[in-house]
C-alpha cells in the first residue's frame, strides 16, 4: 500500500463510497426510487456522533429554515443534507476530494435535495465564495486534515455575514504527542493540524471571531471510538479468516493509536462556537 501524501489520497481509498452506500440500500428495500433523505443518514455521517452532533452544531450556530450554510470538508455531503432537510437551511458543501464532491452529488440528486444542498469542489483555505454571504459557517470533525488551519478560519469569517456563526467540532490535543505518534497519525489518518483546545480559540480570535463556547467532547468520543474499533477488529477477523485483505495497516495502527491516546486523555475531540465581529 503506497504512503498518503495528502488528505485526497486517503480520501480516495475510503471504504465506504456513495455507490456502496446505494448498493446497501438498494439491496435492502429492493429499488432506489423514492429514495429519502432520512434513509441515508445512517451511512453518510463521517463524523463522530452522528446525527446529535449535528444538531449540537445547528444549535450553536443558529441554523433554521433559510439560513445560509457553509460546510467545510464536507465528505459525502451527510451534514449538509441533515441540515437542509431537518432545518430548511440552503447548504454550500465545501469538499477537496473530487470523489466525495461526486458522490455527494448523487446522493443528493437521489433524495431529491439538490434544490437546496450543493457540494462545490474547492479548498476551505481558499473558499470560491463570496465575501459575506453566509449566515452560518460549520464543519464536523475534519478540520484536522488542512494543515493552514488558521488561514481556513480566516476564510469562514470573510464569506460571513456581521453576527454569523461558526460552530465546528475537531480532533484536540490535551497533552503533548510524541513525534512517532504525530507521525503515525499523518501516515495512516492524514492528521496535519493536531493542536490543543487554546489554540483552537486562539486561530478564532485571530481570524476576527469572539468566542461563544467551547465544550470537551472527549469522554463521549472515547465512548464511541472504542465501539468502532470493536467493529474494525471484527471486520479484520472476517477479512483474515476469508483470506480476503484486511485493509490499510497505517489506517487500522494509527486508528488504535488515536483510541488509546483518547481513551487516556492525551487527545480527544471539542466543539467551538464563535461569533463574527
Ligand atoms: C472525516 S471526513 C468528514 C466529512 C463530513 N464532514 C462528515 O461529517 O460526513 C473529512 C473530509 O474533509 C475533506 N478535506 C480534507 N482537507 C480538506 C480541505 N483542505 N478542503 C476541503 N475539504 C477537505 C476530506 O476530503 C474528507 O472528505
Amino acid at each position: 500500500m503506497p504512503q498518503i501524501s495528502t488528505a485526497v489520497d486517503f480520501y480516495e481509498r475510503h471504504p465506504i463510497t456513495a455507490q456502496i452506500i446505494l448498493a446497501r440500500l438498494e439491496a435492502a428495500r429492493g429499488t432506489l426510487d423514492g429514495l429519502r433523505p432520512d434513509e441515508l443518514f445512517a451511512h453518510d455521517q463521517d463524523h463522530y456522533g452522528g446525527l446529535a452532533a449535528n444538531d449540537a452544531l445547528a444549535a450553536c450556530a443558529q441554523i433554521g429554515a433559510g439560513t445560509a450554510v457553509v460546510d467545510l470538508c464536507a465528505g459525502l455531503g451527510g451534514p449538509a443534507r441533515y441540515l437542509a432537510h431537518r432545518y430548511g437551511a440552503d447548504v454550500t458543501g465545501i469538499e477537496l476530494t473530487p470523489s466525495r464532491v461526486a458522490g455527494a452529488a448523487e446522493l443528493t440528486r437521489r433524495v431529491g435535495l439538490d434544490a437546496r444542498v450543493r457540494v462545490v469542489e474547492g479548498d476551505v483555505t481558499a473558499l470560491p465564495l463570496a465575501d459575506a454571504s453566509a449566515d452560518a459557517v460549520v464543519s464536523q470533525e475534519a478540520l484536522l486534515h488542512v494543515p493552514d488551519l488558521g488561514r481556513a478560519l480566516c476564510e469562514a469569517h470573510r464569506v460571513l455575514r456581521p453576527n454569523g456563526r461558526i460552530a465546528f467540532t475537531n480532533w484536540v490535543v490535551h497533552r503533548p504527542l510524541s513525534e512517532a505518534d504525530r507521525q503515525l497519525l499523518w501516515d495512516g489518518m492524514a492528521a496535519a493540524t493536531l493542536i490543543g483546545i487554546d489554540e483552537h480559540c486562539e486561530l478564532l480570535r485571530c481570524a476576527g471571531f469572539a468566542m461563544e463556547r467551547v465544550e470537551d467532547e472527549t469522554e463521549a468520543w472515547g465512548r464511541i471510538l472504542a465501539e468502532r474499533l470493536r467493529m474494525y477488529e471484527a471486520l479484520r477477523r472476517e477479512a483474515e479468516q476469508a483470506g480476503t485483505p484486511a485493509g490499510h495497516d497505517d489506517f487500522y495502527r494509527s486508528y488504535v493509536l488515536f483510541v488509546g491516546l483518547v481513551r487516556e486523555r492525551t487527545m480527544g475531540g471539542a466543539r467551538f462556537a464563535a461569533v463574527k465581529i
